[in-house]
C-alpha cells in the first residue's frame, strides 16, 4: 500500500502536467529587451556556452530544477533526468528527500547517480529542516551521492496544501546551520525569492539563490487541485521571475527559474544576473516522453541570442545592453528605494 506521502508525490507530478497548473501571470521576461547587434563580429560555431557552477565546468548554463522522488515512477523519471544530465553535462536537481527520510525503502527513487559523472542536487523543504539534524541530512545525501542540497522555501504552497506546515519559526536558523556543513542552494518553488529573504541570509554560507519566480508552474494551483476547499485567491500569487532577478541583482550568486520555456528567455535571465537558469515542467515532459527533445531547441535559441548580441561566451553576455519596459521598469523603481536601504 502506498503511503500518503507517495500518493501526494504522484499527484504532484500528474497535476503539474495539466495546463491549469500554470500561472496566468507571465515571468515578465517579455519586458526585457536585449539590444540587437547587427555587427556581432563573432563566429557562431566558436560560441562558448560553458559555465562554472560550484567550481565545476558544465556545457550550458542550464540545470534541471528539483522535482521528484518518493514513489515508484519517480525512480523512472529521475533515471531519465540523470541520463539527460549526463548527455548534456548539466546539473540535475532531485525532488524533496523527505519521503526517503521518512521511509528509507524509498531511497532507490533518488539513487540515480550510481557512478555517473553528474552533479546531483538533493532537495528538502526549509520548514521540514526542523525535523532533521544536519547529520541525518548529510548521511542521506551521502547515501545517494548528492553533491549539494537545495532548500526550498514554499510558504504559499504550504498554505494551500491540505497537510501544509504553517509553523515557520526557526527555519532561517536551520538554513544557516545546514549551510555551515554542506553546499546549499536556497530556492522558492515558483512564487519567487525577494530581496528580504536574501538579505536575512546574507551572513550565511548559502552558495546560490534560485529566485524560482512566478510565470510557470504555480504550486498554489496544484495544491488547489488536491484541496478544493482551501481559500481561493492565491492562484497567481508571487513575484514574476524577471522582477525577482532584478531586485536581487548583485546581492548574491543567483540562479533563475520559474516559467522559462525557451532559450531566449533563458538568455535574458543571464543578462539580468543569473549564473544558470533552470526548468522543471519542460524537463518533466521530456523525461516522460511527452515532448520531443526540446532541450536541443532551447540550446539553439540560447546560442542564437548570444550570436545576435555579439556574446562569445557567458561572461560577455553581462556586457550586453538591454532596456526594461513597463510594468517591470516601474515595479522595480517602486521597490528600489527599499532595496537600497538594506
Ligand atoms: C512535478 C514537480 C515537482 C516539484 N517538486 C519540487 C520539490 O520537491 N522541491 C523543490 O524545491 N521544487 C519542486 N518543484 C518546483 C520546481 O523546482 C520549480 O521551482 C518550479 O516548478 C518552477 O519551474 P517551472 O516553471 O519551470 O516548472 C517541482 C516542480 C514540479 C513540476
Amino acid at each position: 500500500m502506498d503511503s500518503e506521502i507517495e500518493r501526494r508525490k504522484r499527484d504532484h507530478v500528474m497535476n503539474s502536467l495539466r495546463q491549469d497548473s500554470q500561472y496566468d501571470l507571465t515571468s515578465w521576461l517579455e519586458f526585457v529587451i536585449p539590444i540587437h547587434n547587427a555587427l556581432p563580429e563573432i563566429d557562431y560555431d566558436k560560441i562558448d556556452t560553458s559555465v562554472v557552477f560550484f567550481g565545476k565546468n558544465f556545457s550550458y548554463p542550464i540545470y534541471i530544477s528539483g522535482m521528484t522522488g518518493g514513489f515508484n515512477d519517480a525512480y523512472k523519471i529521475n533515471s531519465e533526468l540523470a541520463n539527460i544530465a549526463e548527455k548534456y553535462n548539466i546539473p540535475l536537481g532531485l525532488g524533496s528527500i523527505r519521503a526517503m527520510l521518512k521511509n528509507p525503502t524509498l531511497k532507490y527513487t533518488y539513487d540515480v547517480k550510481r557512478g555517473k559523472d553528474i552533479f546531483m542536487i538533493a532537495n528538502i523543504g526549509g520548514v521540514q529542516l526542523k525535523e532533521y539534524s544536519n547529520r541525518t541530512i548529510l548521511d542521506a545525501m551521502d547515501s545517494i551521492e548528492a553533491d549539494a542540497i537545495a532548500i526550498h522555501l514554499n510558504p504559499a504552497q504550504e498554505l494551500i496544501q491540505k497537510e501544509g506546515d504553517l509553523n515557520w519559526n526557526g527555519v532561517m536558523d536551520r538554513i544557516v546551520e545546514l549551510a555551515d556543513d554542506t553546499r546549499v542552494i536556497v530556492k522558492e518553488v515558483g512564487a519567487g525569492l525577494s530581496y528580504y529573504v536574501i538579505d536575512r541570509l546574507k551572513d550565511s554560507k548559502v552558495a546560490y539563490y534560485d529566485v524560482a519566480g512566478a510565470g510557470g508552474t504555480s504550486w498554489t494551483k496544484i495544491e488547489y487541485l488536491r484541496n478544493p476547499d482551501a481559500p481561493k485567491g492565491f492562484e497567481n500569487w508571487g513575484i514574476p521571475t524577471a522582477l525577482a532577478l532584478l531586485m536581487n541583482r548583485n546581492k548574491a550568486r543567483l540562479l533563475a527559474s520559474g516559467g522559462i520555456r525557451n532559450g531566449v528567455d533563458g538568455f535574458k535571465t543571464i543578462l539580468l544576473g543569473a549564473e544558470l537558469f533552470g526548468m522543471a515542467k519542460p524537463f518533466l515532459e521530456m523525461a516522460l516522453g511527452k515532448s520531443n527533445n526540446i532541450l536541443d531547441l532551447i540550446i539553439q535559441q540560447f546560442k542564437g541570442a548570444m550570436f545576435l548580441t555579439g556574446s562569445k561566451d557567458i561572461n560577455t553576455i553581462r556586457k550586453v545592453d538591454y532596456v526594461i519596459l513597463d510594468p517591470l521598469k516601474s515595479a522595480y523603481e517602486q521597490i528600489r528605494s527599499s532595496i537600497l536601504k538594506r
